[in-house]
Order: structure tokens, then C-alpha cells, then sequence
């Protein structure tokens, strides 16, 4: 007879315990973006709603802003970071394919025992990684999973390139998922659209630049207006959806903090959510442009550091992007 082989689960739930971020020093102007781009500073406020944004130094790599937000989120969970038993890079900027970002993070926050991967869902990383962190903490194959999204776009981005210069930037966001008695974690409604890979790609793959050359190193290629457009129908379809399935309606919610790709984008869900006056809407891409998987954390931690969102609140997060995939769940806040 077959052996049957033990399958136990793990915690009831899982809660997001504490975040961190981490904003590089550099603050650009757009001024400063404009002696490369044939643009202006009123144009990018007006189309974006991106006043300044922040670059990472010439010599800080994707894992060091990210050791940067994560240890500030293990710092704040209460956990040793010996714990960890999992750590999640949400990032399309890290410059090896191998070995991940994620194991040498883990390594350098003192995550010593941890599994770890990379995940490549571009802007909508950070919200898958909440998912998969809480599926493992229910299911037992993890009791405490640090989630990072971190970009260095300045790396990947044509500083030349006016579809893609003005708005991209880099930074660092993190949180620690751990178990929990009540949920604290509402169902993910996700999914990635496969027919529109060309909206956000790049200009040419590495393997190719390398034997046939090229103008320029590959770069970041985005068509803004049909990403715009899919982003203001679909992705306020996918919202409505997360909230309902949390059993909440959008009355119940104490803040919106969707991923900061434009302001136009924020707002036009804004309104097609019937989102209530109440309800703090997160709008840090004003300072801290486009920071894809990065931008939802950076954007929860600030909104709690000031006051503005309560701890413990309900918060509807939302990320889309490159794939095209998307990823949104009601969470509890930290
Ligand atoms: O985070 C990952 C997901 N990414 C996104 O969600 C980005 C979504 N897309 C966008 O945010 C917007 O499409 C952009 C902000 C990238 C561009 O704004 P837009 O309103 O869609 O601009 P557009 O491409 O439709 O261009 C409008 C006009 C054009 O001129 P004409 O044809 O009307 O004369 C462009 O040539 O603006 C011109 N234009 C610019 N002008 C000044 C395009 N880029 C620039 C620029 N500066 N940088």
C-alpha cells in the first residue's frame, strides 16, 4: 500500500506586519529631466502629476535600496530577522539573471535560513507578493515572509527616450507578512494579459544587442496612451472586484493607495470607483515619480508615517503594469 505522506496547514491567516521604504537621496527635478527630453516641467506635471522624483546613486544597486526599505520593515515588525522563512524581490531591475536578488537580500538582512526568489510581474510585483506570502503562510510552507518591491529604473530607462524619461524613478518599499488569527489579507483578484506584451517591453533582448549590436543597451519601451487606456477601463473593473470579494464596499475602506503610475490614471479610478470623499487616496508619485513595484509600499509607508491613514485601517492597493499584469487586494494595514 502507498504511503500516505502528512500535508499539515499553517495559520489561519496572515496580516501584513509592519512596512518600511526607502527613497534614494537624489531629488530631479523636472527641470532636470528636461535637458535631455523635448518637454517641459508644466507638460509632466499636467500629464503625469509628477513634480520631482528621486535616482539612486551611480553606485547603488538594487539590493542595497532594498536592504535599505527591508530592514527598516523588519526593524518595525517585531520579529528577529532570523524568523523569515521566506523573502520575496518583487523587481524587473535587478541587472543579473541569475543569482536573484532575493538571495543576496535575504543574506545581507540577516534572513540566514530563508527561501528566496525574485518575482517578474513589474508593477503589479509587489501586490502579487503579498498574495503568494499569504497563500504560503496559510498553507505552512512559511511563517514569516518579508516582501520587497524595489526598482532601479534609472538603469533601464533611455534618459533620452520623452515616452519614458519623465516619468520613471527609483526606490524601495517592504512589508512583513506573518501569521494571524482574523483575516487580515483579502482575496488577490489577478491575472496578466499576454496579447499586449508589446505595450512595456524592451527596445531589443539582451541576447540579441549582444550578437547583432544596436543603437543604444536595451531600454525600457512603453506605449503610454493603450497602457493609459487599459489601465483606466480593466484595472477599475479588477479593483471593484477586490473589494467585493473582502465582502467590503468601497464606503468601508480608509484608504486607496493603488500603484503610483500617473495621477491622471489615480484619478480617473478615483471616480469610476465612486470612491467616497473620505477615503485618503495615496498620490506620492507627485515626489517620487514612477517607482514600479516599489511604488505601492513606499506609498503605505509614508500615508501612515503622517497620520494621514490609520493603522489598522482598511486599505484597497492595485498594481498593473508590464505583462500586462495586475495583481489587487484589500489589505489591513500595519
Ligand atoms: O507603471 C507601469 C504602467 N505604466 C503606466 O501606467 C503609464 C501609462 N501611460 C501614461 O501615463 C501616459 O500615457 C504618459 C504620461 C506616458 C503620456 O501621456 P499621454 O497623455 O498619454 O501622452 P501621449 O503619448 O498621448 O502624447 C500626447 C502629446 C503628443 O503630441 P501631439 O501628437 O498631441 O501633438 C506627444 O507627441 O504629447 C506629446 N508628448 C510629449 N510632449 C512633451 C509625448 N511625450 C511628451 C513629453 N513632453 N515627454
Amino acid at each position: 500500500m502507498t504511503a500516505t505522506i502528512s500535508s499539515p496547514g499553517g495559520a489561519p491567516h496572515a496580516r501584513i506586519m509592519s512596512v518600511g521604504s526607502y527613497r534614494p537621496e537624489r531629488v530631479v527635478t523636472n527641470a532636470e529631466v528636461c535637458e535631455l527630453i523635448d518637454s517641459t516641467d508644466e507638460w509632466i506635471r499636467e500629464r503625469s502629476g509628477i513634480v520631482e522624483r528621486r535616482y539612486a546613486a551611480p553606485d547603488e544597486t538594487v539590493v542595497d535600496i532594498g536592504v535599505a526599505a527591508a530592514t527598516k520593515a523588519i526593524d518595525a515588525s517585531g520579529i528577529a530577522a532570523e524568523q523569515i522563512g521566506f523573502v520575496l524581490v518583487a523587481t524587473v531591475t535587478h541587472p543579473y539573471p541569475t543569482p536573484s536578488a532575493a538571495a543576496e537580500l535575504a543574506y545581507r538582512v540577516g534572513a540566514l535560513d530563508a527561501a528566496a526568489t525574485d518575482i517578474s510581474s513589474a508593477c503589479a510585483g509587489f501586490c502579487y507578493g503579498v498574495a503568494l506570502a499569504q497563500d504560503m503562510i496559510r498553507g505552512g510552507s512559511a511563517e514569516y515572509v518579508l516582501v520587497v518591491g524595489v526598482e532601479k529604473l534609472t538603469d533601464w530607462v533611455d534618459p533620452t527616450d520623452r515616452s519614458t524619461a519623465f516619468i520613471f524613478a527609483d526606490g524601495a518599499g517592504a512589508v512583513v507578512i506573518g501569521p494571524s488569527q482574523t483575516p487580515a489579507i483579502g482575496p488577490v483578484v489577478w491575472g496578466a494579459d499576454g496579447e499586449q506584451l508589446d505595450a512595456i517591453t524592451m527596445t531589443q533582448s539582451l541576447t540579441d544587442y549582444r550578437d547583432h549590436g544596436g543603437p543604444r543597451f536595451p531600454t525600457l519601451a512603453m506605449k503610454g496612451q493603450q497602457v493609459f487606456r487599459w489601465a483606466v477601463s480593466k484595472m477599475t473593473e479588477v479593483a471593484k472586484l477586490a473589494v467585493a470579494k473582502a465582502g467590503i464596499t468601497a464606503d468601508d475602506l480608509d484608504a486607496f493607495i493603488p500603484h503610483q503610475a500617473n495621477m491622471r490614471i489615480t484619478d480617473a479610478m478615483v471616480r469610476s470607483l465612486g470612491l467616497p470623499a473620505h477615503v485618503p487616496v495615496a498620490r506620492d508619485i507627485e515626489t517620487t515619480g514612477n517607482t514600479s513595484a516599489a511604488s505601492i509600499p513606499i506609498a503605505m509607508d509614508r500615508m501612515l508615517a503622517s497620520g494621514e491613514v490609520p493603522h489598522g485601517g482598511l486599505a484597497l492597493t492595485i498594481g498593473f503594469g508590464a505583462g500586462l499584469a495586475y495583481a489587487a487586494q484589500v489589505v489591513v494595514l500595519p
